[in-house]
């Protein structure tokens, strides 16, 4: 079947309704189309738009498809940014994505990310007795992803670059001068993290990856500054999952009471429900560079195409009652099938798929065990909803938490 055969979006451009629907863009339209695909035009561009494992396979799969040139340029700027890993293919990437593997799935790095998020965030909410729980995890996770990094107090505790980490993946889906003033502050990161990068201690990620070698020499020296942020900024972006597993928490106490006496496997199984039911990555996109026939679609070179992630991870005949909260599911990031694909899918090694489940998971985990094991806490009245229609959706309220002590403190 040829692009020309899918059900076509009868909009002239998308372009507003995708800005105006979120999340609900392609899987809203592909159940009223009645196909897994269709096809529509985005700020002027034709695209084909696919929900469901067909469309994961085609990202995730044999290759043949590009990174370049499937992202709006600021998003693209905000997030991986060019010269980076998201942006190769082939053997390059193979060879860079390993330096990711090694540093993100090595026995030790998830625990000791964990283990040293644990501790501080404890403390933090503490001394603030009151909190946010989006800002502060955020907050939290900069410092302690900075200096695990290798980098000293100077950059760690440096509360403006904490803000921009933050800044760099909440500020994605939007337009006008705030994207402008965040690229420029992301800009000044990258000045103080190269300037820095002579102090960092032999044997650190930041250090490993200033050392990494490619057609026999150092990566250059901005290139590595870009592959050091792709550390620190996503780690950063994981306040946002906890954001959403505090939500259950705060809606639904009985998880709260279960939580404080599961096992580190059952409190994995809760998270990885909340990255299934939990808006992040809306959808990826890709461009083919030359022609392919994926599983009866034939598709010309330089075709662009999304693959819809939020949608695919309420897939009915993956997920029965998708929209039922259910760490029954037995979800996990070492065995995800096609369709549990909040950090993308396929095989982590050859593919585009996210290198940092594994510290994802870790750290969510560590989380939960602060806010029900290690400090008490009341809710307070606010709007908990999340809505579709802002890209990357988040709690309306961050999910503030008030009266927080330490667990045996009287409470
Ligand atoms: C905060 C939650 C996270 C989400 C929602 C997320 C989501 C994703 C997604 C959807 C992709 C695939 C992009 C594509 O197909 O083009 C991806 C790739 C990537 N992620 Fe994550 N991620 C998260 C956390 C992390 C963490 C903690 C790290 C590292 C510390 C990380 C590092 C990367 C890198 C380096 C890539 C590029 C991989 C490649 O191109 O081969 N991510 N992520």
């Amino acid at each position: 079947m040829t692009p020309a055969a899918l059900p076509a979006d009868k909009a002239f451009d998308s372009t507003l309704a995708l800005l105006r629907e979120g999340y609900r863009f392609i899987p809203e339209r592909c159940a009223r189309l009645g196909s897994d695909a269709f096809r529509a035009r985005i700020m002027g561009r034709k695209v084909i738009c696919m929900t469901g494992p067909r469309g994961i396979r085609l990202l995730y799969g044999a290759g043949g498809l590009t990174r370049q040139g499937a992202l709006p340029p600021t998003v693209l700027r905000l997030l991986q940014d060019k010269g980076s890993v998201q942006q190769m293919e082939g053997a390059a990437h193979r060879h860079r994505k390993a330096l990711f593997m090694t540093l993100l799935m090595q026995e030790g790095a998830a625990e000791q990310l964990a283990s040293d998020f644990a501790r501080t965030w404890a403390q933090d909410l503490l001394a603030q007795g009151e909190t946010c729980v989006l800002d502060s995890a955020s907050d939290t996770l900069a410092g302690v992803v900075c200096a695990w990094a290798g980098f000293g107090p100077q950059i760690s505790q440096d509360p403006r670059l904490r803000k921009t980490l933050y800044e760099m993946s909440a500020r994605t889906g939007s337009v006008g001068p705030g994207v402008i003033a965040a690229l420029m502050r992301r800009r000044g990161v990258e000045r103080r993290l190269a300037a820095a990068l002579a102090d960092v201690p032999s044997g650190s990620p930041a250090r490993r990856i200033a050392a990494f070698r490619e057609d026999g020499a150092p990566l250059p020296p901005e290139v590595a500054v870009v592959e050091i942020l792709n550390l620190l900024r996503p780690v950063v972006a994981v306040g946002r999952w906890i954001a959403y597993a505090a939500r259950i928490l705060a809606l639904e106490p009985d998880w709260r009471r279960a939580l404080a006496t599961a096992d580190t496997a059952s409190a994995a199984q809760f998270c990885e429900e909340v990255r299934r039911v939990s808006p992040f990555f809306p959808m990826t996109g890709a461009i083919t560079t030359k022609p392919l026939c994926h599983e009866g679609l034939d598709l010309p070179r330089g075709q662009w195409v999304l693959a819809d992630l939020w949608g695919t991870l309420h897939d009915k005949n993956a997920f029965p009652l998708p929209e039922q909260f259910h760490p029954g599911r037995q979800l996990s990031w070492r065995n995800p099938g096609a369709c549990f694909v909040p950090h993308g899918g396929g095989d982590t090694a050859t593919t585009h798929r996210c290198p940092g489940e594994k510290v994802t998971v870790a750290l969510m985990v560590s989380a939960m065990q602060v806010l029900c094991r290690a400090v008490t806490w009341d809710v307070p009245v606010q709007d908990l909803g999340v809505a579709l229609d802002r890209i990357p959706a988040a709690p309306a309220s961050g999910v503030r938490l008030i009266q927080l002590r330490a667990r045996g403190d009287g409470a």
